[in-house]
C-alpha cells in the first residue's frame, strides 16, 4: 500500500486531504501539534502522532516511516499573528519546513513534497487579476514571506537533490470545519453570525473580491499534485499552481449567497476599510488545468450551501468553534 504523511491533519483542509488519500487507497500518518486543529478531525483510520513539525520526533517519523508522499499543511497560518510575532511565524513556516525537506532528503523511500502555499498573499497587490503563477512575487506579510521562502527551499531542493515537490498556491479556501476564529474565514464567520441571527460584518464598501474556493477542490488538487507527473524544469514556479477559480467575489455578493443559504435575511453592519487590505484578488488556473488535469467542480452556490449546512449541522456539538 502507498503511505502518506498529513502534516496540518487535524485541520480544516488537512483533515479533508487525510480523508481523500484514505479513500484512495493510501495508508495515511497525521502530525499535529493540535495548536488550533481538533484530535476530532483526524480520520479514525489514520495514525495520529501529536507532535510538532519542527521536532526531533517529526524528523524521525519522516525519515523513517517509508512515505511515499508528504503533504505539508501545518503552518501558523494568521497573517495578524505573523506581523506580531515574526519569529514565531518563521519558526513554524520556514523552519519547520526546511526541518522536514531534510528528513525527506535522508529518507530511504524516493517521497513527493506537496507544499500548500497561499495564492491570496506571495503576489501581493497587483494591478490586473486573475494573477498567473509567474506574476512577480511581492509579498507584503511576515506571512507571505515566510510562506514564499519555503517555496524557495522547495525549489532548490529539487535543484540540488532532485527532491520532486509540488507547491500549491490556494485562494480562500471555505468548507466544513473551518474555524471561525482568527481572520482566516470569512465564510465560517458569516455562517456562525447566520445561525446566531446576527448582524454581518462587512468591512469596506464591501466590493473587495477574493477567489473563494471550496475544500473539496482544493483536495482534488492535493491529490493531483500528489500523484500525477509534474514539469522537471527548474525554478520557483515550475511546479507550482494556483488552485482557485479564477473569478473574484465580493463581499457583498458572498453575504447575499450566504443568506440565500440560510433563508434569513440578516442586516449588514458596516465596519472601517481595514489598513492595507487589497482591493482585488483572484487568479489565473489555467497551469493547474493543464499541467494536473485539475478544474473547480463545486459552484460558489453549491459550496456555500454546503457549507453553511454543515456549520447548521455541527453547531451544537462544539465542532464549528461554537457550543
Ligand atoms: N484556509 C485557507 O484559505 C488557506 C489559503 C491559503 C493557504 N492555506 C494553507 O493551507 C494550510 C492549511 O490551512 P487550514 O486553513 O487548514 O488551517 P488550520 O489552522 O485549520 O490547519 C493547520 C493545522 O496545522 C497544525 N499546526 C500548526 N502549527 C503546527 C506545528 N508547529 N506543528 C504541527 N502542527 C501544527 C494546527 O494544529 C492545524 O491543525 C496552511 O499551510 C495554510 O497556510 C490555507
Amino acid at each position: 500500500m502507498p503511505r502518506a504523511l498529513v502534516t496540518g491533519g487535524a485541520g480544516f483542509i488537512g483533515s479533508h486531504v487525510a480523508d481523500r488519500f484514505l479513500a484512495g487507497g493510501y495508508e495515511v500518518e497525521v502530525i499535529d501539534n493540535l495548536s488550533s486543529g481538533r484530535r476530532e478531525n483526524v480520520p479514525r483510520a489514520a495514525t495520529f502522532h501529536e507532535v510538532d513539525v519542527g521536532s526531533s520526533e517529526a524528523g524521525h517519523i519522516v525519515r523513517n516511516h517509508g512515505f511515499d508522499v508528504l503533504i505539508h499543511l501545518a503552518a501558523q497560518i494568521d497573517v495578524r499573528k505573523s506581523v506580531a510575532d515574526p519569529v514565531r511565524d518563521a519558526t513554524i513556516n520556514i523552519l519547520g519546513t526546511l526541518g522536514l525537506l531534510e528528513a525527506v532528503r535522508k529518507a530511504e523511500r524516493r517521497c513527493r513534497v506537496v507544499f500548500t502555499s497561499t495564492g491570496g498573499a506571495v503576489y501581493g497587490t497587483f494591478a490586473n487579476p486573475p494573477t498567473p503563477e509567474a506574476h512577480p512575487k511581492e509579498p507584503e506579510s511576515p506571512y507571505a514571506i515566510s510562506k514564499l521562502s519555503a517555496e524557495y527551499y522547495l525549489a532548490y531542493y529539487f535543484q540540488l537533490y532532485g527532491l520532486e515537490s509540488a507547491v500549491l498556491r490556494f485562494g480562500n479556501v471555505y468548507g466544513p470545519r473551518q474555524d471561525p476564529h482568527g481572520e482566516a474565514g470569512v465564510v465560517s464567520i458569516f455562517c456562525n453570525r447566520l445561525l446566531e441571527g446576527r448582524a454581518l460584518t462587512v468591512f469596506g464598501d464591501g466590493l473587495q473580491t477574493r477567489d473563494y474556493i471550496h475544500v473539496a477542490d482544493v483536495v482534488e488538487a492535493a491529490w493531483l499534485g500528489a500523484t500525477r507527473p509534474l514539469p522537471a524544469e527548474h525554478g520557483l514556479d515550475s511546479r507550482a499552481f494556483n488552485i482557485g477559480t479564477a473569478i473574484g467575489t465580493n463581499v457583498l455578493d458572498l453575504a447575499s449567497h450566504l443568506q440565500r443559504a440560510a433563508g434569513t435575511n440578516v442586516p449588514l453592519e458596516f465596519a472601517p476599510k481595514r489598513p492595507g487590505e487589497q482591493q482585488e484578488s483572484f487568479i489565473a488556473i489555467g497551469k493547474a488545468r493543464r499541467v494536473l488535469g485539475w478544474a473547480p467542480r463545486v459552484t460558489l452556490p453549491e459550496g456555500l450551501a454546503n457549507t453553511y449546512e454543515w456549520f447548521a449541522a455541527n453547531r451544537l456539538t462544539g465542532a464549528t468553534g461554537k457550543s
